[in-house]
């Protein structure tokens, strides 16, 4: 696939495009302006320090003409002031005496203004070919005559001149710098940016059906996005294949009461009566379970937030178990004052306590209590019965699908896989136990996380 020349809007290409380019600019244009100043400034201390040793060498080599006359003994030892026009000049003055200047000046004259003090001093002037750099100072006279006025100037082109030849080599410079630096630019860009184009066509190869997960070896920044996104694909994986066994577990266990009831329709058909209605009825309730069961399962993902309170969720469990077991004269009672909130939808809890303390009610003599506590993170509710329990050894196989361990009571065997199933979905769990004052019966313990803010140490918590 060729990559478009310019960047698309909103890429990240363009950002790292803009950013470079945004980059590069103001760090060449500070690299520029920087340099020509510092050269700049450099050439006028180099041209000061030349015009006021000259200045010096015009002052040694002066004379005087019997009639104070003012002559040089030789000419000044640079040759450009002998050159007509150089932009390099001199000028001695006298009161009473003719201007001595340098061969270079054909016209025009330099300001005598600034050759009236003893010290040297420097300004901007106007002088024969344009604006001048001018030095000037004055001398007595070893004749004991009027003063001496010794002037030495330099044009300013040819300062401007030799900057704006640097400025030029500098600018050159600096455009091939600059194309240098977006070239390389360009190829950090593409480099460092790679990643993603490999990003984008293994999430379109997970996409199309061509891979199933991402492939490794990414960079730092983006193996923890990749890792995330394989788990992602992995649960997703997971949830459908479970949704496909659920379904056909569904089928198949409706199957058998599906194929009982139509037995049963064909002989009502032939005008045989016969307990039909009493298996219907048990295929009825069969197939209820077995929806119950699978709705359960069914229930995936705990919703955030999700609470139920105790004592006020047991209430309604206990009254509901009190009726269904009337005819056995179950006395159901609940041991519990503490304000309670567990992290646990109110429907499935009560799915998990009504089976739990149904199987209570159905294998009890007389009494079945409900109570809780806390401990840690974590609220415990018992429910205890006074029946005859399970053998240790086979109290791990109660909760398996379909297991039924006593013929003697009506049951699927589904009751206790629905409550450990949902418990667990919510990070608790069911066991059984038998009873800690040693007497007949059978303890089921249900274990679920409390709600945030319930916790010891969360701030809020008003657990025991
Ligand atoms: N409190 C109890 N006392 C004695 N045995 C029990 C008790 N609870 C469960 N069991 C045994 O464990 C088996 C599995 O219980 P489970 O609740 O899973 O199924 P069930 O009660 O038989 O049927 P269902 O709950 O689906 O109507 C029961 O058949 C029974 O043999
Ligand atoms: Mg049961």
């Amino acid at each position: 696939m060729t990559r478009p020349i310019i960047p698309a809007q909103g890429s990240l290409r363009l950002r790292f495009a803009v950013a470079m380019l945004a980059w590069i600019g103001t760090g060449l244009l500070f690299i520029g302006v920087s340099t020509s100043a510092l050269f700049r400034k450099h050439v006028e201390n180099q041209f000061h320090d030349e015009l006021k040793v000259h200045l010096v060498e015009l002052a040694e080599l002066t004379r005087f003409a019997a009639d104070g006359q003012p002559t040089l003994d030789r000419p000044l030892s640079d040759p450009r002031y002998e050159m007509p026009d150089s932009g390099y000049y001199w000028q001695v003055e006298r009161e009473g005496a003719p201007v001595l200047k340098s061969a270079s000046m054909r016209r025009g004259a330099l300001d005598p203004a600034l050759a009236h003090q003893p010290e040297i001093v420097h300004r901007l002037a106007r002088g024969p070919t344009g604006p001048t750099m001018t030095y000037g100072f004055a001398r007595p006279a070893p004749d004991g005559g009027s003063e001496l006025h010794f002037l030495i100037a330099t044009d300013e082109r040819i300062l401007n001149a030799v900057i704006s030849a640097f400025d030029r080599e500098l600018q050159r410079w600096l455009t091939l710098l600059a194309a240098g630096l977006l070239g390389t630019g360009a190829i950090v860009n593409i480099y460092t940016l790679r990643p993603l184009d490999r990003l984008r066509q293994s999430v379109a190869a997970v996409h199309n059906g061509a891979a199933r997960r991402m492939e490794d070896g990414w960079p730092a920044e983006i193996a923890p996005l990749v890792a995330d996104l394989n788990g992602l694909l992995d649960t997703n994986e997971a949830m459908v294949s479970r949704a496909r066994v659920e379904a056909g577990n569904l089928a198949h266990s409706l199957r058998t009461s599906l194929a009982i009831l139509t037995d049963e329709a064909e002989t009502l058909a032939k005008g045989e009566a016969g307990d039909s209605a009493a298996t219907l009825l048990e295929q009825c309730r069969r197939i209820e379970r077995q929806l119950d069961w699978h709705l359960a399962r069914a229930r995936a993902g705990v919703r955030q937030g999700a609470t139920t309170r105790l004592p006020e969720a047991i209430q309604p469990i206990e009254t509901a178990m009190q009726r269904l077991h009337a005819e056995r004269h179950i006395q159901f009672s609940t041991d519990g004052t503490d304000m309670v909130a567990l992290a646990i939808e109110p429907e499935d809890f009560a799915e998990i306590v009504s089976n739990l303390t149904d199987n209570a009610g159905k294998w009890a003599r007389s009494r079945v209590g409900i109570d809780w506590r806390v401990a840690g993170a974590e609220a415990m509710i018992s429910v205890t019965d006074d029946g005859p329990g399970i053998p240790a050894s086979m109290r791990t196989s109660a909760f398996g699908v379909g297991s039924r361990l006593d013929e003697r009571s009506p049951g699927h065997g589904l009751g206790l896989a629905i409550a450990q199933d949902l418990a667990r979905h919510y990070g608790g769990d069911v066991a059984l136990s038998g009873r800690d004052d040693g007497a007949d019966g059978l303890v089921a313990r249900l274990m679920l996380p409390l709600a945030r803010g319930q916790q010891p140490g969360i701030e809020g918590f008003d657990g025991p």
